[in-house]
């Protein structure tokens, strides 16, 4: 288990899913999807999946999976860090732990997608690519038309890698 200062970052049981969709939906600015949905990715996903641990609470979370036809890339869709620790390279330190573990071994790029208005998580990419020494290109978008409801903004593919 990874620790950045008092936070242990971990790999997700299932009891924690619940309060990952708490953590989610205090951001008030990511999709909320079903509390199902992260018990699902605790169960399914844990070996690219991270929680941030602080006195029992969930404080972190960032949610991936492995490209079901290209086990290079790892595609990183949910980040959340509680307001309360914002701004001490939790986030950084969650996206770090994930591409370091040995079940992703074999990831040389990561994929993820940015609304145009999300500055904070293009900086946290950027600065994920940066400190690595590697690439960060924008590839397709997802334009708005795509979602059903009219309020969701067009999502920004981009491609980090190669991972040396
Ligand atoms: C985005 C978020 C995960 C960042 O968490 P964090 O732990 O504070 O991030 P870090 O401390 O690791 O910061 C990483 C870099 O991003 C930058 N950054 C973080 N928040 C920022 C903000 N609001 N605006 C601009 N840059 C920001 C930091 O400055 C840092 O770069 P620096 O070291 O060069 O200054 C957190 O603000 C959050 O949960 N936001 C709501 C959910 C969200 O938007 N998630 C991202 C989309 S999936």
């Amino acid at each position: 288990m990874a620790q950045t200062k008092s936070v242990a970052l971990r790999k997700p049981h299932l009891d924690d899913g619940g309060d990952i969709w708490q953590l989610i939906k205090s951001t008030k600015v990511l999709d909320l999807n079903s509390a199902y949905y992260y018990l699902i990715l605790c169960k399914y996903f844990k070996n690219t999946c991270v929680v941030a641990e602080d006195d029992h609470q969930i404080v972190g979370f960032v949610s991936a999976f492995i490209h079901p036809e290209n086990s290079k890339v790892l595609f990183v869709w949910q980040v959340a860090v509680d307001q309360s620790q914002r701004g001490k390279g939790l986030a950084s330190s969650l996206l770090e732990e994930i591409v370091s573990r040995e079940e992703c071994a074999s990831i040389q790029f990561i994929e993820t997608t940015i609304s145009p208005s999300n500055e904070a998580s293009k900086a946290l990419f950027k600065k994920f690519a940066d400190k690595l020494g590697i690439k960060m290109e924008e590839t397709e978008t997802i334009s708005q038309e795509a979602f059903p409801s009219d309020n969701h903004e067009s999502e920004q593919t981009y491609q980090i890698g190669p991972f040396h």
